[in-house]
C-alpha cells in the first residue's frame, strides 16, 4: 500500500479511536493520545471501552505495534507528521460549541513542535476554528511555516463507525496549502485508489459499492461548514418525515409508503427517511444547534434549524401521547421498554430519546422493566435501578405481566420476537412501536393492538 505517515490522534472516543485503528489498518503508524490515564492503561490492554463492530479485531490486531497509546500530546506530536484532533466539543450552555479542549490541545502541540507538522481538524468544528488553531499556535511561539490546520471531518456512525471510514461516500480535506493537502491525500490514498480494498482479508463495506471513494479538497473553512451543514441537513430529513408522519396518522395514511414514493425521488432519496421518535445522538442535538449558532452569530438568523429541533422535542411528547391514549391512565402502570440506546447496534445513550422517554414514564407514576442488549450499564447511570425501575435479561422478563411493552430502540432483534410468547406472558397485549420494527396487518393476526409511527393501527 502506499507510503506510511507518522500519525497522532489526540482523543481516544469513538471518532479518534475509530480513525486510529483504521488508520493503522490502511498501512500507516498510530499513537493515540487521550489525557485520561485510565482510558489508555485499558485501550493498551485491549478493551475498546466502547461497543462498536470490529473495534475489539482491529484494536486486538495492531494495539502496542502500528497502534500505541499515551498520555504524553508532547512526545506524540514531536514523533509524528500529522496530527489529528478528536477531542470532544460538547454543547455549551448557550447551544454553541464549547471549543476549550481544542484550544488547549493546540496550545499543547505548539509548545513541542519541532519540524513541519500538519494538524487536522477530525472533531466536529464550526467555521472559522482553523483559524483559531493557527492563531493558538502562532501566538505560542511556532513560525507559521512550520504548520498547517487542515479541516478533514469524519462522516461516522456509531454502530458501522469502522465499515463507514474504510468504505466513506466521500472524504473531505479542507486545506489551503497544497504540501498539507498532498500529505493527507497520501494517508487516503490506499482506499481513494484501491489498494486496500485489493488485499486479503479486508474489512467490507454495508454498501460495497465498486466505486472508489472520492476525494473532495476545498477551502479548510468549507470543509468545516459541509461538516456541520450535512449533520444538520440530515437531521432536517429526519424531522422532515416525522413531520409527515404525523400528517399521516391524522389523515390515516401510510408514511412507510409515502417516504418509499419520496424516496424514488432521486433527488430527495431514499435514507433518513425512517420515522421514529426523534433523533438523538451525541452528534445531531449539538451540532444543529451549534450550526444554528455559527448562523446567529453571524446576523442571520437559521429558524429552519429551530423548526427541526421543535418537531424533534415534539416526536417525543407524541409517543407519550400514545402511550397515554392506549392506556388511559399512566399512574400504577407496568411497562415493558425495549432499548435505551440513541439508536440500535450501540451502547451509547447520550441523548437517547428513549432515556428522555423513559424519565418522563417514570415521573408520570410508571413502572419500568427495562431491556437492552449493549446500554444497560450506561442507562443505569442515568436511570438508577429502584422499585420502579427494574433492568432484565431479555424482551420476555420484561414483558412478563406488563400491561404495554414499548419498542424504543431500533436493534434488529427486537423485530423478531417470538410473538406468541410475548402475547403469553403480557397482562395486556399492547404495543406501542417507536421505531415501526412490525407490520400493523400481522400484529394484528399476532393479537396485538400495535400502535406505530405514521400508520394506521
Ligand atoms: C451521525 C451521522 O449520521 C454521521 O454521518 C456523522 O458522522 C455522525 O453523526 C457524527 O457527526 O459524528 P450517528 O449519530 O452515529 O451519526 O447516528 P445516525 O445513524 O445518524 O442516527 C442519529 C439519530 O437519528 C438516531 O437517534 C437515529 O435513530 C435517528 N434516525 C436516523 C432516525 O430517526 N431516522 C432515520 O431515518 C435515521
Amino acid at each position: 500500500m502506499a507510503q506510511n505517515v507518522r500519525i497522532a490522534v489526540v482523543g481516544s472516543g469513538y471518532v479518534g479511536l475509530v480513525a486510529a485503528v483504521c488508520f493503522a489498518e490502511i498501512g500507516h503508524s498510530v499513537v493515540c493520545v487521550d489525557n485520561d490515564e485510565r482510558k489508555v492503561k485499558a485501550l493498551q490492554g485491549g478493551d475498546t471501552l466502547i461497543h462498536e463492530n470490529h473495534l475489539p479485531e482491529l484494536l486486538g490486531k495492531y494495539r502496542n505495534g502500528r497502534v500505541t497509546f499515551t498520555t504524553d500530546l508532547g512526545e506524540a506530536t514531536k514523533n509524528s507528521d500529522v496530527i489529528f484532533v478528536a477531542v470532544g466539543t460538547p454543547q455549551s450552555e448557550t447551544g454553541d460549541a464549547d471549543l476549550s479542549y481544542v484550544e488547549a490541545v493546540a496550545a499543547e502541540i505548539a509548545r513541542s513542535i519541532n519540524g513541519y507538522k500538519v494538524i487536522v481538524e477530525k472533531s466536529t468544528v464550526p467555521v472559522y476554528t482553523n483559524e483559531w488553531i493557527r492563531r493558538v499556535i502562532e501566538r505560542n511561539g511556532v513560525d507559521k511555516h512550520l504548520f498547517d490546520v487542515v479541516s478533514n471531518p469524519e462522516f461516522l456512525r456509531e454502530g458501522t463507525a469502522v465499515e463507514d471510514f474504510l468504505h466513506p461516500d466521500r472524504i473531505v480535506v479542507g486545506s489551503d496549502s497544497p504540501r498539507a493537502a498532498e500529505l493527507l491525500r497520501a494517508i487516503y490514498a490506499p482506499l481513494t485508489e484501491g489498494a486496500y480494498y485489493k488485499q486479503e482479508g479486508h474489512i467490507t463495506g454495508i454498501c460495497n459499492t465498486e466505486e472508489l471513494p472520492p476525494i473532495l479538497l476545498t477551502s479548510t473553512k468549507s470543509a468545516e461548514i459541509i461538516k456541520h451543514a450535512s449533520n444538520a441537513f440530515l437531521a432536517l430529513k429526519i424531522s422532515f418525515i416525522n413531520a409527515v408522519a404525523n400528517i399521516c396518522e391524522e389523515a390515516d395514511a401510510n408514511v412507510e409508503q409515502v417516504a418509499k414514493g419520496m424516496g424514488l425521488d432521486a433527488r430527495i432519496g431514499p435514507r433518513f427517511l425512517r420515522p421514529g421518535i426523534g433523533y438523538g445522538g451525541s452528534c445531531f442535538p449539538k451540532d444543529v444547534s451549534a450550526f444554528r449558532s455559527v448562523a446567529e452569530q453571524m446576523g442571520l438568523g437559521f429558524n429552519l434549524l429551530a423548526e427541526v429541533e421543535r418537531i424533534n422535542e415534539q416526536q417525543k411528547k407524541r409517543f407519550i401521547a400514545k402511550v397515554r391514549s392506549t392506556l388511559w391512565t399512566l399512574r400504577g402502570k407496568k411497562l415493558a421498554v425495549l432499548g435505551l440506546a440513541f439508536k440500535g447496534d450501540t451502547d451509547d445513550i447520550r441523548e437517547s430519546p428513549a432515556i428522555d422517554l423513559v424519565q418522563t414514564l417514570l415521573a408520570e407514576g410508571c413502572s419500568v422493566a427495562a431491556f437492552d442488549p449493549a446500554a444497560m450499564g450506561r442507562a443505569k447511570l442515568e436511570l438508577p435501578e429502584g422499585p420502579n425501575c427494574k433492568y432484565v435479561c431479555d424482551p420476555y422478563e420484561a414483558a412478563n405481566d406488563a400491561d404495554a411493552l414499548l419498542i424504543l430502540t431500533d436493534w434488529a432483534e427486537f423485530g423478531q420476537l417470538d410473538l406468541a410468547r410475548l402475547n403469553k406472558s403480557m397482562r395486556y397485549s399492547i404495543i406501542v412501536d417507536g421505531r415501526n420494527m412490525y407490520e400493523p396487518e400481522a400484529m394484528a393476526e399476532a393479537g396485538f393492538h400495535y400502535t406505530s409511527v405514521g400508520r394506521p393501527s
